[in-house]
């Protein structure tokens, strides 16, 4: 039997969240856009107003709301501004995608295994800020970027979906960004796309895939000679 996506009835809906530029924010709507994608763009909210992102989503015709995080007593009403304009929107989905504010237990909670965010590191190593320069320093030569849903602890939870990046001989932080980069516009869509179709289940707090999985090759990086 084949399943049938009849108009956006049965699309989730999906609130993205930015803080800046919002380049995998782009990604996903790309994404979205296509007809039998399982997710549909509810709103993009950043907690920055001037974000680049959010003119580009409401360009798009998007619905966008900025919330600013500095015009809040603290986290927690911050956080309730958050969540009552997910679901005035009526998203079922959240994706953090350059979202730069720590979320409290009390909002990753409510949203669990629904709250999805990206992360340029191959976690569970180099969680947090600076990870390129800290990979490099590290002398890594395969590096990457993950997709994951949200526990309370910063850049943890069950990891959805990975892909590696080879650290190149003269790379910096900012050449291996933008390589990362480009991994991070292919795996979101492909995480959110396995999550809104329902394909996704948590056991022990490891995400599990119903149906046939494509696993490549392994990334296999010689040391070239890369300097630190
Ligand atoms: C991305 O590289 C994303 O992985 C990272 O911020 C960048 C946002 O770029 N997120 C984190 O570091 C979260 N811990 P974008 O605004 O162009 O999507």
């Amino acid at each position: 039997m084949m399943l049938v996506l009849c108009g956006s009835a049965m699309k989730k809906r999906t609130a993205i969240l930015i803080s800046g530029r919002g380049s995998n924010m782009q990604s996903l709507v790309a994404a979205m856009g296509d007809p039998e994608f399982p997710a549909e763009p509810a709103v993009v909210i950043s907690n920055r107003p001037e974000a680049l992102g959010l003119s580009w989503a409401d360009e798009q015709g998007i619905a966008t709301v900025a919330i600013d995080h500095r015009q809040y007593a603290n986290r927690m009403a911050f956080e309730a501004r958050l969540h009552q304009a997910i679901l005035d929107h009526g998203a079922e989905l959240v994706c953090l995608a350059g979202f730069m504010r720590l979320l409290t237990g009390g909002f990753v909670d409510r949203w669990r295994d629904r709250l999805m965010n990206i992360h340029p590191s191959l976690l569970p190593a180099f969680p947090g800020l600076d990870t390129h320069q800290r990979a490099l320093d590290a002398g890594a030569l395969i590096v990457g970027c993950s997709v994951h849903f949200v526990r309370t602890e910063m850049d943890s939870g069950p990891i959805l979906a990975q892909a590696a990046v080879a650290v190149l001989p003269g790379d910096t932080a900012e050449t291996l960004a933008a390589r990362v980069l480009e991994a991070e516009h292919q795996i979101y869509p492909l995480a959110l796309r396995l999550v809104a179709s329902g394909a996704v289940r948590i056991e022990n707090e490891t995400a599990i895939f119903d149906g046939p999985v494509e696993v490549p090759l392994p990334l296999v990086v010689p040391s070239l000679g890369r300097t630190r």
